[in-house]
């Protein structure tokens, strides 16, 4: 399918009630994925043409975008791998704007930094080399901004904060992947995202990040994310117990308009925490088990001998400023785990929720 790229001019377009994104065409690496799917949805639903790429176009696992609104007339899928240049070059070509979501999810050392880094490199220099895209936008991770261990307790955390590497290399981060001793996917996070900076200043494209917390909400996709895992665990009896841990929120519906915004916002520039707020594992279980009493979720920490750990605190003044409403994360875990129904990864135990919990918030 050839992609017929139209300029029409702002103020043309606004007198003419167009859709923001009418007439113009943006790149989604990794369409296929949790939060791309939600963005490709959401780019769609503004008017724009996408050009999605995946690895194999043919997959029924991409059965969902086509099915999008709008896929019909505005998605292409291209087939590209992150280490393969003249694949993701094809596919920026004659882009308005990139989206790169696409990254290995894994703490596995071999598998993360190299496709995260260098597939990260390839895209900015192929936004550079095709001439014709005003503003790239790269999906990074809270992983990149709070892994250092010098932080005080006190230290609001947000987009002036950095991982500390050698940290991550040292260290598990008990959210989602507890197989191994270290972080290597908040290493590779972190890295990209220097790559992604220098490669950016060095080539002159203009490139926003945001950075996404742990982020909850329902799927479009048919497989089960590193992320929904995260929740899953807690339903399906294999979690016997939660971890004297916390993290932060957000939902996806929150993460792909977050996109949009900074790639919409002309003002916009370096980095966006993308976050709802900071919960102790022992709320989230809380949440899940009030909402969801049918389901085994766990009642005891697995740290009975340390203090509780106290959420820290966590800025998400810079998206809020941009308009951006963030969806509360009760609502979200709600609807993340209607959707894991929904999806047929969670047996139906109960079809209502008891009318005193529907009020239930974080
Ligand atoms: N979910 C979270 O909690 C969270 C939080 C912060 C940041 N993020 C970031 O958000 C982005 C999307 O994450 P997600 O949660 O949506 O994960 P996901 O569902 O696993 O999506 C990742 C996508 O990247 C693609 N990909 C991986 N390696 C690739 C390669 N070598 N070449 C081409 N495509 C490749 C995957 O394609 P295949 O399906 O073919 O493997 C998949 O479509 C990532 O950059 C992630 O680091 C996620």
């Amino acid at each position: 399918m050839t992609v017929v790229v139209v300029v029409v001019d702002d103020a043309v377009a606004q007198q003419q009630q167009l859709p923001p994104g009418h007439g113009q065409t943006v790149c989604v690496t990794g369409a296929a994925g949790y939060i791309a799917s939600w963005l490709v949805k959401l780019l769609l639903e503004r008017g724009y043409t996408v050009k999605g790429t995946v690895r194999n176009p043919d997959d029924p696992k991409n059965a969902h975008l086509k099915a999008l609104d709008g896929a019909a007339e505005r998605l292409v899928l291209c087939k590209a791998d992150l280490l393969d240049y003249d694949s993701i070059s094809a596919a920026v070509d004659g882009c308005h704007g990139v989206f790169h979501t696409a990254s290995p999810v894994t703490d596995d050392p071999e598998q993360m930094v190299e496709p995260a880094v260098r597939g990260t490199e390839y895209v900015i220099k192929a936004a550079a080399d095709a001439g014709t895209v005003r503003r790239v936008v790269f999906t990074s991770s809270i992983g990149a901004v709070t892994m250092d261990p010098n932080r005080g307790p006190d230290v609001v955390v947000d987009e002036s904060c950095w991982s500390d590497l050698e940290h991550c290399k040292k260290t598990k981060w008990a959210t989602i992947f507890l197989s191994t001793d270290q972080n290597w996917y908040c290493y590779g996070k972190a890295v990209a995202e220097q790559a992604a900076c220098k490669v950016a200043k060095e080539r002159g494209v203009d490139l926003v990040v945001v950075n996404p917390v742990l982020v909850v909400g329902p799927l479009l996709q048919p497989t089960v994310n590193a992320s929904a895992v995260h929740i899953l665990k807690y339903l399906d009896g294999s979690a016997k117990k939660y971890t004297n841990a916390v993290q932060a929120y957000v939902d996806v519906r929150d993460v792909a308009a977050a996109h949009v915004l900074v790639f919409e916002s002309p003002g916009a520039s370096g980095r966006y925490l993308c976050a709802e707020r900071v919960l102790h594992r022992e709320d989230v279980v809380h949440i899940l088990g009030k909402l969801f009493p049918e389901y085994p979720v766990p009642t005891r920490c697995s740290d009975e001998v340390n203090p509780r750990k106290q959420p820290y605190k966590m800025s998400n003044k810079k998206l809020q400023d941009l308009g951006l409403q963030f969806i509360p994360v009760s609502d979200s875990l709600y609807a993340t785990v209607k959707s894991l129904q929904v999806k047929g990864h969670l047996p139906v135990l109960s079809k209502d929720i008891p009318a005193e919990l529907n009020g239930v918030t974080a």
